[in-house]
């Protein structure tokens, strides 16, 4: 027999199906609660709330567990491709020779951009940050592609709003930062590959050759893969959401990329680089900083620091910080924001305000760093946290779409006033 929750409420017990996930999560199915009782469950920041079953993505925060399809984040970020992996999320399973070959020419026949859009961004204020224009951007092939509009058109016609979105993503990355130093744009080259031809847009001049650095172009896939995804967090939640409606994917994702721009989110890797050079430049006293992040007076955080749903460690962070120290290394690079970052770590990891909040390194602490060394100006980090996610995005998109899930709408407790008569302007 299946087991069961027992609720009790006003006198009657009701009983709740239990669910059971692949690695013995477990959760509470309350899709019949209001019809039964009356209640709803409240729970701001969805906290305990499991908005859907999937299986593209598990994660353990206690244990700090993640694997994309089943596969252990370490070895792919060890071994695999970032193509390998959006092949890998978007479609289940690890693809065979013939499918990787075909799905990285896939890709590389749709980088290109319609020369249109090249009228978007000479519209832009020269200083507008990199996450907005592409939000705008990638929201506005929609208007391009007309036959996406329809997300159950056919399983084709989604198949090439999929590879069109992987596809044109790093350019219009790497010409939202073009655009923003107001340089030409540098068309894809399709004899790279998907890394190297997204540093070939954002460094490459039409003036001089330019050469990928391996060293870059490989660190670069290991970050793209480490952020390829994370199950049902803020950008991903929204991206299911707008879907849910039956919006496009490119609307969908323009969404998911707005959600992602917050510093609680994505913004954190930006916000991490800001704040460590803010404390280079006071003169590097990190237990001053760490004071001021405990201070509840004081708006500021650690940024870089805690985590929703790690509250062991950050497996991914484990990643870049090993990485970080390799790159450096290679490159020859010596950041005195390094040497803050590992000092800052160690004394918040000794200190019991963030040892009893659980709050340790989170993915962004260290990706920053690895940026600046690559040559990533700062207001693109955002940018390149969207362009690993993608895969992620669409295929949790995918997912959502193919099982016909209905549409995402909370419910709430009203708090306000209760109905009153409308009172006539004179009279108030
Ligand atoms: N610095 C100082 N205190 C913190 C921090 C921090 N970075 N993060 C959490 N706290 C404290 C917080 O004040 C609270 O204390 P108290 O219990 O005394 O009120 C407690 O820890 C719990 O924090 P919370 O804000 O309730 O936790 P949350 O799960 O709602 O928020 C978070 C998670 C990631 C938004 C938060 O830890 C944070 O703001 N971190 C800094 C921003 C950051 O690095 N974000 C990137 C997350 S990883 C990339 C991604 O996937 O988005």
């Amino acid at each position: 027999m299946s087991e069961t929750a027992k609720l009790e409420l006003e006198g009657k017990i009701y009983e709740l199906p239990v669910v059971c996930g692949s690695e013995n999560e477990k959760a509470i199915d309350i899709s019949k609660l209001r019809d039964m009782t009356g209640y709803v469950t409240l729970d701001t920041g969805y906290k305990n709330t499991g908005a859907t079953k999937s299986d593209i993505t598990f994660l353990d925060g206690e244990l700090g567990i993640l694997r994309y399809r089943g596969y252990s984040i370490e070895q792919l970020a060890e071994k695999a491709s970032f193509i390998e992996v959006a092949y890998l999320l978007i479609y289940g399973e690890l693809p065979t020779q013939k499918e990787f070959e075909e799905f990285q020419y896939n890709i590389k026949t749709h980088t290109l951009i319609h020369e249109d859009m090249k009228r978007f961004f000479e519209a832009f204020p020269s200083k507008a940050h990199p996450m907005g224009v592409l939000s705008s951007t990638i929201s506005s092939l929609a208007t391009f592609y007309p036959e996406s509009l329809n997300p159950n058109r056919s399983p084709a016609a989604k198949n090439l709003t999929i590879l069109r979105l992987l596809a044109k993503l790093p350019t219009l990355s790497a010409w939202s930062y073009k655009n923003s130093i107001r340089h030409k744009f540098m068309y894809p080259k399709n004899c790279y590959n998907y890394c190297e031809n997204f540093l070939h847009m954002m460094f490459a001049m039409p003036t001089e050759d330019y050469h990928v650095d391996p060293i870059v172009a490989s660190a670069l896939n290991k970050l793209l893969i480490l952020h390829a995804d994370h199950e049902q967090n803020c950008s991903t939640s929204t991206v299911r959401m707008v879907g849910s409606s039956q919006a496009n994917l490119y609307s969908s994702v323009s969404a998911g990329i707005s959600a992602l721009w917050g510093p609680l989110h994505g913004g954190a890797n930006q916000e991490v680089i800001e704040m460590l050079e803010q404390i280079h430049s006071d003169g590097g006293n990190v237990d001053k900083w760490i004071l001021k992040a405990k201070d509840k007076e004081d708006p500021f955080r650690l940024m870089g620091f805690g985590h929703r749903v790690y509250k062991n460690f950050d497996p991914r962070a484990n990643i870049i910080k090993k990485t970080c120290d390799e790159v450096l290394e290679k490159l020859g690079i010596n950041d005195p924001l390094l040497e803050i970052a590992k000092k800052l770590e160690k004394v918040a990891l000794e200190d019991e305000y963030f040892k009893s909040r659980n709050l340790y390194p989170n993915v962004d602490f260290y990706s920053g760093i690895i940026y600046k060394a690559i040559g990533i100006p700062t207001e693109m980090f955002t940018v390149m946290f969207a362009l690993g996610r993608l895969p992620g995005w669409i295929a949790q998109w995918k997912e959502m779409i193919e099982n016909k899930e209905p549409i995402g709408r909370p419910r709430q407790i009203y708090i306000g006033q209760v109905g009153r008569e409308y009172v006539e302007i004179n009279d108030r």
